[in-house]
């Protein structure tokens, strides 16, 4: 048998692999110290394989993470799998000026002495994996993201910017109807400032489906949806694999007019309505 790890962060979606037959539940103990230092550790278990879960959002949960896959080794595993739901820093895959670090590549490097293989579900770019120094898989996730939708009159699917069109397809064919089309982004790296470029594609009336892999600050989605909405869009829905929803990111999309927020669990959230664990289960073969 297996033994499933859950990270602090990824308790429901641990539990949703354990419903799937991916393994059976450890309970892991999260403390933390006066100095803010935490301690994530695991009881004894019998199994020499262990699929630990974890999604990197915060600094914290990126320590979690290791002291996990320490302890784990440290308990007996021989096999250790590690899926990582929502891969933090993955967005830092680049040194934009001299002397700034590609964090992710820093943090891949550190995952993978603690683990045997690593699982990625929907990375920011898959060429991330690349900087793992074990074997590591992207996990498609996306056609998951159409079951809560339904009715839609004369669907249209969008994608904020170009790397999401595929997304944005993957999640029509799942629907079953409708057109995709996307805008043009442009993002002032220095004052953070997004600009949108529809295309000409009518929405007037229609329901739009916007699709994105993550929800941050939530100013691609909002804008968006407000381009959208003064376009005369029917209902709007804001689609997304991640939805990390920094801040005031689920106002500002409330203010932009949303009809609904859709996220999966990779990060638990009250948007949270699609389990990527069917996903994840088929790819570790369960
Ligand atoms: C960018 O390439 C991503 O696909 C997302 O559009 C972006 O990361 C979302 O960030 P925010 O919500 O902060 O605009």
């Amino acid at each position: 048998m297996t033994t499933i790890v859950p990270a602090s962060t990824s308790q429901a979606l641990a539990a949703a692999l354990a419903d799937e037959g991916v393994g059976s539940l450890t309970v892991p103990t999260y403390d933390r110290f006066a100095d803010g230092e935490t301690l994530a550790a695991v009881p004894e278990f019998e199994d020499s394989e262990a699929i630990i879960v974890a999604s990197t959002a915060t600094n914290d949960a990126h320590i979690e993470l290791l002291q996990l896959q320490d302890a784990v080794r440290e308990a007996g595993a021989t096999d250790i799998t590690t899926v990582i739901p929502y891969l933090g820093y993955a967005r830092q895959d680049k040194a934009f000026k001299r002397g700034q670090p590609i964090s992710v590549r820093a943090t891949a490097r550190a995952i993978s002495t603690g683990t045997d293989r690593v699982f990625l579900v929907e990375p920011h770019e898959p060429a991330v994996a690349d900087f793992f120094t074990v074997p590591t898989e992207p996990i498609d996730a996306a056609a998951g993201l159409a079951e809560p939708l339904s009715d839609l009159q004369d669907p249209l699917f969008v994608a904020p910017d170009e790397g999401a069109i595929e997304l944005a397809t993957t999640t029509r064919d799942a629907y079953g109807e409708g057109a995709v089309d996307y805008f043009e982004k442009d993002r002032d790296y220095e004052t953070g400032e997004i600009e949108l470029t529809p295309s000409d594609a009518p929405v007037d009336g229609r329901d739009v489906v916007v699709v994105d892999d993550i929800i941050a600050t939530g100013g691609t989605m909002s804008g968006a949806i407000e381009v959208l909405n003064s376009r005369g869009a029917g209902d709007v829905y804001a689609v997304c694999v991640h939805p990390v929803l920094a801040e005031a990111a689920r106002t500002k999309l409330a203010a932009a007019g949303v009809e609904r927020v859709i996220g999966t669990d990779s990060l638990e959230r009250a948007v949270s309505d699609v389990s990527v664990a069917p996903a994840i289960a088929a790819r570790l073969g369960k």
